[in-house]
């Protein structure tokens, strides 16, 4: 096997990957792989924008409270409080780098989603992912410590014990690089994983095919401990019909006073919420899936009528292009909308600057569980809690990499898979890409915007098949399709695991036998590590 090693690691190359990168350059050298091409990342595809407090009409305190609210008392308070304070600075790092926001008159053009009491949404367009990627990518491309490599696909941590304290530290990440092949044992001081969600773990999805979730089933495999991945976020608004990746119509086209409707034109929410099409999106979503679920309809309808015909094109070009490549002209009609899964406000647990439960180990954006979203995430949080982290975790990097070079390590040989496989049913003929199908139908029936313990139960049980199965087509052939899938089972099984501990409903998770919130039993995280789950 090839060896390779850099002071520090990381793996993503969306936001939290490059800006953690561009800030840790200014102690070190550091390596970004990434498994696909550099702009395969849920990042490039956001379109409403990074939340912070930008205005006069504005406050932290607002903003600090909009997130709580949606967090349904689950948020950790010092988390939020400390992600809102860093915002403008952040969004200014990003201007440094060389993002242009929409801007008019010299300000900040700021837009409005659910949820946010006022106007907070910096934004360029509603193609801010594509402008944010673009510019970091520009940026790392340039810097002299930075070095970055595609098609290098992260496959497990590597971890040390050490000789006198017999602590066990991340030393490192196993690679498959797909040209070749071939495996490399990459070595550094700090590894950053940076490796977004877990989306493609169900049918219908806002996220790209690189969401799979990577990240949580290698750091779980390592022991690390995560949270909260029970609360899975449904966008309500994805264009029907939602192909292998959904496009998504943005939060901020109902913040610009767009209504959902019945196919029948009745107002879907009225009565239903007092912020009507602008509700937090658990409330939007469920209403949906109701609807259609009584109705018998395919979808819903997204009226843009009380938004003029200049500020479609000048606020939502992104959405009125690909809306007319499928014969839909928004400024004339409605948009077909269906739920999606969107965002996962669960992930490897870490502290205030970014660490986790293994020394060495560092998790920023979608991967990680920082306390900021709660049981449910404020709309264009994401982006925010991916700079805000980033940056508090690059002045760790010198501390990191002393303690690394204090470690007399020996390697612990991985062998999860291993003595899973030998558990595993024989003979098994089915591809992975069959495998993965059957994964996403289960978790979109079984574990979806509304769910029941007779369904958790279900998608548990049929899970620990599956997880054989995947297992079984890894061994047989290590390559993009099955290192995913086995990810995106362990992933999967960790969402249901964390589902059914928690009996009530709360913020994202929605079960039909617990229908209530319990303070008194759930008012805390769903912890999880490999060992009690
Ligand atoms: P990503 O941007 O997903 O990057 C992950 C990176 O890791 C990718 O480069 C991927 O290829 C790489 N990777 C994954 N696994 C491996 C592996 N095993 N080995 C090597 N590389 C690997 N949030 C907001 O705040 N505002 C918005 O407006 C907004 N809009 C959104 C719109 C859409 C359509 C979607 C899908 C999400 C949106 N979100 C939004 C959520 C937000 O975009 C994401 O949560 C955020 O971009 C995640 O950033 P990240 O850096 O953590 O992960
Ligand atoms: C959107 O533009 O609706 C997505 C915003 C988000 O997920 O934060």
């Amino acid at each position: 096997m090839r060896t390779a090693s850099a002071d520090v690691l990381v793996i993503g190359s969306g936001i939290a990957g490059l800006t953690f990168a561009l800030k840790a350059a200014a102690h070190a050298s550091v390596h970004v792989v990434t498994k696909k091409e550099r702009a395969a990342s849920s990042t490039n595809y956001a379109q409403g924008g990074i939340a912070a407090v930008m205005s006069r009409d504005d406050s932290l305190d607002l903003h600090v409270r909009d997130t709580l609210v949606a967090g349904a008392g689950l948020c950790h308070l010092r988390a939020v409080e400390s992600l809102v304070r860093e915002g403008p600075a952040r969004v200014r790092d990003l201007i440094d780098w060389g993002v242009r926001f929409t801007a008019s008159g010299g300000d900040l053009s700021l837009g409005r989603e659910g949820g946010h009491s006022r106007r907070r949404i910096v934004h360029a367009g509603d193609l801010t992912g594509r402008e944010i990627e673009g510019a970091l990518i520009q940026a790392v491309s340039e810097h002299p410590r930075i070095s970055l490599s595609e098609d290098l696909h992260a496959v497990d941590l590597l971890r040390d014990a050490d000789d006198r304290s017999g602590t066990v530290r991340c030393s490192g990440a196993l690679l498959l690089e797909h040209r070749t092949g071939s495996l490399i044992e990459f070595r550094a001081g700090l590894v950053m994983l940076a490796t977004g969600g877990p989306g493609q773990a169900y049918r219908h999805t806002t996220n790209p095919d690189i969401a799979t979730g990577d990240g949580i089933a290698m750091a779980y495999r390592a022991g690390a401990t995560l949270a909260n991945l029970e609360f899975v976020q449904f966008h309500p608004t994805a264009l029907y019909p939602a192909s292998e990746r959904a496009f998504l119509i943005s939060e901020a086209v109902r913040g610009e006073g767009a209504v959902l409707r019945r196919k029948d034109g009745a107002d879907l929410m009225a009565g239903v919420h007092r912020h009507g099409s602008l509700a937090p999106r658990d409330v939007v979503a469920r209403t949906i899936d109701l609807e259609l679920k009584q109705s018998g309809d395919d979808y819903v309808l997204l009226d843009l009528g009380a938004i003029s015909r200049s500020d479609i094109e000048r606020r939502f070009p992104g959405i009125l292009a690909e809306c007319a490549d499928r014969g839909i002209d928004i400024r004339t009609e409605p948009i077909p909308v269906v739920p999606a899964a969107h965002y996962n406000c669960g992930g490897v647990v870490t502290d205030e600057a970014g660490r986790t439960s293994i020394p060495g180990l560092f998790a920023a954006g979608e991967v990680a569980c920082t306390g900021v979203h709660g049981a449910n995430r404020l709309a264009s949080n994401s982006l925010l809690e991916a700079v805000v982290y980033s940056h508090r975790a690059a002045a760790y990097v010198d501390e990191e990499l002393t303690r690394a070079a204090a470690t007399a390590g020996q390697a612990i040989m991985d062998s999860t898979a291993e003595i899973a496989l030998s558990a595993m049913p024989p003979n098994d003929s089915k591809d992975a890409g069959s495998l993965r199908n059957e994964l996403r139908d289960l978790m979109w029936e079984q574990a979806g915007i509304v769910r029941s313990v007779e369904r958790l139960g279900a998608a548990a049980a049929r899970l620990v098949g599956l997880r054989g199965q995947a297992l079984e087509v890894f061994h047989r052939r290590m390559d993009t399709e099955t290192i995913e899938l086995r990810n995106l089972v362990e992933v999967s099984t960790l969402i249901v695991t964390c589902a059914r501990m928690r009996h009530e409903s709360r913020g994202l998770h929605f079960n039909i036998d617990y229908p209530y919130r319990d303070n008194e039993r759930f008012l805390r995280d769903t912890v999880v590590s490999d060992g009690n789950a």
